[in-house]
């Protein structure tokens, strides 16, 4: 393990003072602090990649928005994790990812335990103004267990973190560019046939929507279990 050389810093996240190690990122900070602050790329025990900007906020003095879980607390930094403009931009992405691939959820097998959903309920996303694009894509039901749906991906690359940091299998990556971007297993094979799928289920237990379900499921049947995110996180801490 790394010694430990982080300095104690100081910061004031809506208005509380919170005291941090200067290694810590403000979403780090918000969450021992227990404020909210959305996110769906994140995942404890993972790389942050910045990817979702859902998790982004205000920090007095910049005009910037940026993204807390890839931004190192500063001393005497004053973040503002909810706002007006904060609302309107995190609906404006919930948006986007509605409207670019198909998130119709009554017949979703995640329907009641996806992630996505449930931070549309928390930020009251009640319609979509921009106009849906829902490209028809491949439904993977290559492998033995798990069905890869693409329809439902948005991209959060949870699978192909946890696949390449912890199984250490390195199944997944990303292929292609902007809206025709798709995860991929192995060299584009299907899954089923894939040679470094271990099959351990990781990546499909830390998607956040229906993209990587067990296959037998039925609508609304499919929940995520995450035993072991407490291994994870320990991995994290270790990091550190
Ligand atoms: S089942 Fe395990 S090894 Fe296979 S792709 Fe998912 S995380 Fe990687
Ligand atoms: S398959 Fe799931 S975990 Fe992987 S990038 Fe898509 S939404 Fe994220
Ligand atoms: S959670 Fe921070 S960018 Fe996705």
């Amino acid at each position: 393990m790394k010694p430990n050389t982080a300095q104690i810093t100081t910061l004031k996240i809506d208005g509380h003072d919170c005291g941090a190690r200067s290694d810590e990122t403000i979403l780090d900070v918000a969450q021992e602090n227990n404020i909210f602050i959305p996110t769906l790329c994140h995942i404890d025990g993972l790389q942050d990649i910045g990817a979702c900007r859902l998790c982004l906020v205000e920090i007095k003095g910049s005009n910037k928005l940026l993204p807390a879980c890839v931004t190192r607390v500063q001393e005497g930094m004053e973040v503002t994790t909810n706002s007006p403009r904060l609302q309107h931009y995190r609906k404006a992405i919930l948006e986007m990812l509605f409207s670019e691939r198909n998130h119709i959820c009554s017949v979703c097998v995640s329907n009641g335990h996806c992630e996505l959903q449930w931070l549309a309920e928390q930020l009251g996303l009640t319609h979509i103004s921009v106009p849906y694009l829902h490209p028809k894509l491949e439904v993977d039901a290559s492998n033995r267990r798990f069905v890869a749906d693409h329809n439902r991906c948005i991209l959060c690359t949870r699978c192909v973190r946890v696949c390449d940091e912890i199984e250490g299998a390195h199944t997944w990556d990303l292929y292609g560019r902007g809206v025709d971007t798709r995860v991929v297993s192995d060299l584009k094979q299907p899954w089923g046939e894939s040679e470094s799928c271990t099959g351990c289920g990781k990546c499909v237990h830390v998607c956040p929507t229906g993209a990587l379900v067990e296959k037998g499921r039925s609508a609304g049947e499919m929940t995520k279990r995450g035993q072991f995110l407490p291994y994870l996180t320990l991995m994290r801490e270790e990091r550190q």
